[in-house]
């Protein structure tokens, strides 16, 4: 028998993590905050032990992660499934733990089940913890799984959650309620993360906000469907979850075989709402090919808010004209340069150069754009065939479907089974062709719409269509170094913390109405960094809400992100060219800066305004933007503060207009705008007066410590 330790621990960037094995099942003592080096933590086993209640089992025994049924544990298991009705309740013993100083790895089995599974904790030196679990069948019998969730305990003294919900152009909108007793379970079936994903959950304690309260955060490595869980048993406890939402019959194992459930993503925060952001960040730009990381984020004009399906290259060299002009760095021409897609109806699926609007091939078209300085991205939407098309009449086999019948359309379309290998290698090869012909530095890929009936040959193939995609994705890098790959879905509908590691950028909302992206782009941000998530400057009036912006707020709305523009350019003045020029060249300026700083969010006492910036790793400069959304409740604004700066540095602090003027309606501005100079403990304490906006308007601050 392997030597079994009595606990394991996990520490770093003052976070820990405490398993207890001496019960016989591991038992997350505690996650959250450093106890210190002197804890004892025996002692803490000791501590927590529950006095046992009337009308309960005799004994109080502790669930552990795997809160079987089988130990009394009456909430969700972690692990559901069955063989033949058999199995269905396991009592797991560890088998093995094997440990280094950021993992754990922890291996149960129930023999007589023929069950095998196993935990594995990583700590990253950022404070992120991925929970990795895995079940093997080992019995002769087929076992099905029906879930194999992840679960951590909260402490008691958290009594909030927040998740995130939404639809097409208002994706990630924040729902923030009080635990109470039963399960709160986030679940989508779309076959996609999906425009409702919540990316991840948060659990706080009361009234958290950006800069105080203990916050932990649950987020899934998964694009496929996914369930998010806080569950709160009647015995007061509660507990944060996730897992991959399997369809039934989804995942059927036979003797030896293994299901590998996606990990999730954990965090915790002594800080509030902006220390889970930091570590998330800081754990994404850790990695060798994080897109900030291996080059600066070229500024983006997608032309399909500027001609949709109207492809000539007179426009488009009109087009890149002005592009160039402005300092544009890449151009991206988006859907209807192929096959018979001259409107949504048609053509997709034929992934080949189209002989009516493109007689002679994209290479007139990526020569303009090259010779004018920039690189070419061409879209693309690999997973998806119209009916009216060639790959469609040839083979009407290949999409998702059950048996005898037809999933209902969406846009006009349905979805190519990636998990048969034909349709993989003629997507894949087809889309290689294209890249191998032309100079592709970049592909935005999309997802126009929801899986219905998602079967391969009668099973549900959501898991597998999952993997398939990932893997598409790879390869297509691997054979085409260097390219770069946005994930759209109908604007926001698949960003997650799985795809982070197969795209470069995400497509944040087909919303650009700078308003509504305010709210979108602030929460997507909880944990997806700025630097990949697509932010443009969309036309004066938006195409969407039909709203009408000045330029200065749409740009520097845009300006938070990954930046780029979507509008008719060639429809521009003189003075918008030249705002536009100066934004362009404020973007270059101060993208490393934006691209790897802290993002701080002010709390406000009432809903008008939205503080946030980003203050360099090293606190010596700062962007901050202070964005006006409504009409005040009040005659004069609240005093603008900065948090997350040196306490006893000073700074000089002054109000920048880089791309056009905002609108002021007071009679008289504050004097300091032009700079004022203050210790960070100052304006994060005292905070200086601003001046009147009109709604929909905004100014940068910029902060620099002297
Ligand atoms: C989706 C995307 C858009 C655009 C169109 C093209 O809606 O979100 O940005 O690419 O498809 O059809």
């Amino acid at each position: 028998m392997p030597h079994i330790p009595a606990f394991v621990a996990l520490n770093a960037d003052g976070v820990q993590l405490i398993v207890s094995l001496s019960s016989g099942t591991p038992v997350i003592l505690h996650f959250g905050a450093d106890l210190g080096s002197s804890l004892d933590v025996a002692a803490l086993g000791l501590a927590s032990q529950e006095a046992v209640p009337h009308a309960d089992l005799d004994e109080h025994i502790s669930p552990g992660i795997w809160r079987e049924d089988s130990r009394g544990f009456h909430g969700r298991p972690a692990l559901l499934g069955q063989t033949n009705g058999q199995n269905w309740a396991p009592l797991f013993a560890i088998q093995g733990v094997t440990s280094d100083p950021d993992s754990i790895e922890i291996a149960c089995v129930d023999q007589s089940a023929g069950l095998e599974i196993a935990v594995n904790y990583k700590l990253s030196k950022e404070g992120v913890l991925r929970v990795s679990q895995r079940v093997k069948n080992q019995s002769n019998e087929t076992y099905a799984v029906e879930e194999l969730n992840a679960w951590l305990p909260l402490p008691d003294h958290v009594t909030e959650t927040m998740d995130f919900t939404g639809r097409w152009v208002k994706e990630r909108q924040p729902q923030r309620r009080e635990i109470q007793v039963g399960t709160w379970s986030r679940e989508i079936r779309e076959g996609r993360s999906g425009h409702d994903y919540t990316i991840v959950q948060l659990a706080m304690t009361p009234g958290a906000n950006y800069q105080t309260g203990e916050v932990w955060s649950v987020g899934l490595q998964w694009s496929g469907n996914t369930r998010h869980l806080v569950e709160k048993l009647p015995t007061g406890r509660a507990s944060i979850g996730a897992g991959e939402l399997l369809l039934p019959g989804e995942v059927i194992l036979a003797q030896g075989e293994e299901y590998v459930a996606p990990s999730l993503v954990v965090s915790y925060s002594a800080e509030g709402i902006d220390g889970i952001t930091d570590r998330h960040y800081r754990w994404l730009r850790s990695r060798s090919n994080h897109p900030s990381v291996v080059r600066p984020r070229p500024l983006t004009l997608n032309v399909w808010e500027a001609v949709y399906f109207d492809h000539n290259l007179e426009k488009l060299t009109q087009l890149a004209d002005v592009a160039q002009v402005i300092g544009v760095e890449r151009f991206v021409l988006d859907d209807g340069w192929f096959g018979s897609r001259r409107n949504d109806r048609s053509g997709l699926g034929d992934w080949v150069v189209s002989n009516d609007v493109w007689p002679n091939g994209l290479k007139p078209l990526i020569d303009v754009v090259k010779s004018r300085g920039m690189e070419f991205g061409l879209w693309f939407e690999g997973e998806m065939v119209n009916p009216d098309s060639d790959l469609f009449r040839e083979h009407p086999d290949w999409i998702l479907h059950v048996e005898g019948r037809t999933p209902p359309e969406g846009r006009f379309q349905q979805v190519l089974d990636l998990t048969h290998q034909a349709a993989f290698e003629h997507v894949f090869s087809q889309i290689d062709a294209i890249l191998s012909e032309y100079d592709i530095a970049y592909i935005k890929w999309d997802h126009n719409r929801t899986l219905t009936d998602a079967a391969h040959f009668g099973k549900a193939a959501v898991r597998e269509q999952t993997k398939a995609i990932y893997r598409l994705f790879d390869e297509l890098k691997l054979h085409h170094p260097g390219l770069e790959i946005e994930s759209c879905s109908s604007g926001g509908g698949r960003i997650d913390l799985g795809m982070v590691n197969h795209a470069d950028r995400f497509w944040t909302s087909d919303c650009n109405d700078a308003l509504e992206r305010q709210y979108i782009q602030r929460y997507t941000q909880y944990v997806i960094p700025p630097e990949m998530l697509g932010s443009h400057i969309g036309p004066t009036e938006s195409h969407t809400t039909h709203r009408t912006h000045s330029l200065h707020f749409r740009a520097i709305t845009a300006l938070f992100g990954h930046a780029g523009l979507e509008w008719d350019l060639t429809q521009t003045t003189d003075e918008e060219r030249a705002q536009l020029k100066s934004w362009a060249s404020y973007y270059k300026a101060n993208r490393s800066l934006i691209h790897s700083g802290r993002m701080v969010r002010i709390e406000q006492p009432d809903d008008s305004v939205f503080v946030h910036g980003v203050v360099a790793q090293d606190k010596s400069r700062a962007i901050f933007a202070l964005v006006s959304l409504r009409g005040m409740p009040t005659s004069t604004p609240n005093a603008l503060r900065f948090e997350g700066l040196d306490g006893v540095a000073n700074y000089r602090v002054k109000l920048v207009e880089p791309a056009g003027k905002a609108q002021y309606v007071g009679r008289h501005s504050p004097r300091w705008l032009d700079g004022v100079v203050l210790t960070g403990a100052a304006l994060a304490r005292v905070g200086i007066r601003p001046p009147i906006l009109a709604p929909e308007n905004a100014v940068l601050i910029e902060l620099e410590r002297l």
